[in-house]
Order: C-alpha cells, then sequence, then structure tokens
C-alpha cells in the first residue's frame, strides 16, 4: 500500500530556482553543493567577487547550472538587485537560502560594545539577513509551494557569554521566522531557520583556531563537551537546510531546527 503522504521521488529539485546568500563559503557553500547534486538551477552570493568566483568555479564541479551574483545583503538596494539577477538568471525563485551576514569583530561582553557595535550588529547580522527575504517576497508568492530558510544561531536560544547582542539579533530571526510563516501561509510559502552552533568547517571556525587566544581555548573547553564528541561540521548544517527546503518538510513552516549535536551552552 502507499502512503499518501510520500513525496515523489522522481527529480523533485529539476527547474527549481535555489538563491543561497552567503552561499559562496561555509554551511551556505556547502547546502549549494547539495542543491546542485539534485538537478537545481543555483545562484549563489557573497560580498568579494574573488572569493564569489572561487566558489562559483568549484561548484561548476557539480553542474553548470550555478551562477553568482554579488551583493552585500546589509544594504536593500544590492539585495534586491540580487534578486532580480536570480530570477532573471533562472526565471524565478523557488528556494531562499538566507545565510549571509557577518558582524565585525569577536563576540564580546555587552558592557564593553560601543554604542556604534550595538547599533551596526542590527544591519550586519540581523537585516543582512532580512533585506534578501523581504526583497523576494513577491518572486516566493509568485511560486506556491516556495520557502525560505533562514540561518540563525543557538545564542537565541542559550544564554552565551559574550553574545548578548548577537543572541538578540539571532532570537529575531527566530521570532521572524514564525510571524512570517504564518503571514506567507495564505501563499503558499513556507518559512524555517536552522540555528548553527560553533560549527567546523567555516571561516568562524578557521579564524577562532588559527591563533592561541582566550576564544580559542574557551572553544576548546566547549568542544570537549558535545554529546557525540566532536562540534557539528558545516555539512550536517547544509543536511538540515536541503531538507527544510524539500518536499520531504511540506508541512513543517514557523520552525528553527538546531544542529548543536545535543550541546547547550545555556549552562556556561
Ligand atoms: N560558523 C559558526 O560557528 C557559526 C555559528 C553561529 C552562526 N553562524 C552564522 O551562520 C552564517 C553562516 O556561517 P558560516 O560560518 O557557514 O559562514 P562563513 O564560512 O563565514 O561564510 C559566510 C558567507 O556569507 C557571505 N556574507 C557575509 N556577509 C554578507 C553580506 N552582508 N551579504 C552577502 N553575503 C555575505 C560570505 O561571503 P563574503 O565574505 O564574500 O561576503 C560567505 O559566503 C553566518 O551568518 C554566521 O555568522 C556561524
Amino acid at each position: 500500500m502507499n502512503g499518501t503522504n510520500v513525496p515523489p521521488a522522481s527529480q523533485p529539485w529539476s527547474n527549481k530556482t535555489v538563491v543561497i546568500t552567503g552561499g559562496t563559503s561555509g554551511t551556505g557553500f556547502r547546502a549549494a553543493q547539495r542543491f546542485l547534486d539534485r538537478g537545481a538551477n543555483v545562484v549563489v552570493n557573497g560580498r568579494s567577487p574573488e572569493r564569489g568566483q572561487a566558489a562559483l568555479d568549484a561548484l561548476r564541479e557539480h553542474s553548470s547550472r550555478v551562477a553568482l551574483s554579488i551583493a552585500d545583503c546589509a544594504d536593500h538596494t544590492q539585495a534586491s538587485r540580487l534578486v532580480e539577477e536570480s530570477a532573471a538568471a533562472f526565471g524565478g525563485i523557488d528556494v531562499l537560502v538566507s545565510a549571509g551576514a557577518s558582524g565585525k569583530g569577536d563576540p564580546k561582553p555587552f558592557a564593553d560594545m560601543s554604542p556604534d557595535e550595538v547599533r551596526d550588529g542590527v544591519m550586519t547580522r540581523f537585516l543582512a539577513r532580512m533585506y534578501p527575504v523581504h526583497a523576494a517576497i513577491p518572486l516566493l508568492r509568485a511560486r506556491p509551494g516556495s520557502c525560505v530558510v533562514m540561518l540563525t544561531t543557538d545564542a537565541a536560544r542559550h544564554a552565551t557569554t559574550g553574545e548578548t547582542m548577537i543572541g538578540a539579533y539571532a532570537a529575531g530571526i527566530i521570532q521572524t521566522t514564525k510571524t512570517l510563516a504564518r503571514e506567507l501561509s495564505r501563499d503558499q510559502v513556507r518559512v524555517n531557520a536552522v540555528a548553527m552552533t560553533l560549527t567546523a568547517g567555516t571561516r568562524s571556525w578557521d579564524r577562532i583556531f588559527a591563533t592561541e587566544s582566550f576564544e580559542k581555548h574557551l572553544f576548546e573547553k566547549a568542544i570537549s563537551r558535545f554529546p557525540f564528541g566532536k562540534a557539528p561540521d558545516a555539512d550536517d548544517v547544509a543536511n538540515a537546510i536541503v531538507f527544510l527546503a524539500s518536499p520531504e518538510a511540506a508541512q513543517i513552516t514557523g520552525q528553527t531546527v538546531s544542529v548543536n549535536g545535543g550541546l547547550s551552552f545555556g549552562g556556561w
């Protein structure tokens, strides 16, 4: 007997277009590889033309159905251009993965942050994820069954020393995911998020462990506490992104999935 909720296995990604902000590195890049391997059209985005070209060259090893759009997603005009270029390249957008954001400087206690740092984080860590979504809504509405997957961090769920504001911006993503999912449900557009923790195979990881520092020693201690004996890596996070974007997740919306290997940093 066939289960009625089992999606057809044949080519669910052919003719689908996935736009990945921050798709030129780390988790966004790993997600791009997976979508291309499944037959989707993919547009990757980042701010640096050099890093973008290197990523594009590597992704062409997987499929020729890939394009690059250089834009700073913390600028709404550039985020809108990214969306327009993506739609022009492949005729529309079915999935928007909003992963491109990076604040200046390392985590630090709230008391040590300057007022400018507090304000800039809203632009670089929160609005950089929200602006592409805002710009893409008309195109997503035009394709019922389309979806958004946003990246956020577990610092929104568990008090993490040095990440008072990072946690606040991330909590904004989690709440936006719920509210936007409700608003867009009438258009058959799903909205979900993936919350990362300390994740291997990313630029943050490379930077943290490159030199001796207080942060490095702190995170070495944290790694020893992951229940499975190691931190998640970018592939683990990319797998969750692809699942939430897939037809298998057709009844999942408004949710945030933590890919943290079972570790909550709340006890710090
Ligand atoms: N790695 C971790 O442990 C960790 C933990 C929690 C949360 N996060 C967050 O999760 C997201 C993905 O992390 P990751 O470590 O996989 O990333 P990553 O390796 O640092 O790559 C970040 C990607 O985003 C792009 N990007 C950054 N700011 C952008 C902007 N304003 N507009 C467009 N593209 C932008 C980068 O390219 P360009 O530099 O060329 O712009 C790059 O493609 C990031 O937002 C990160 O802050 C990471």
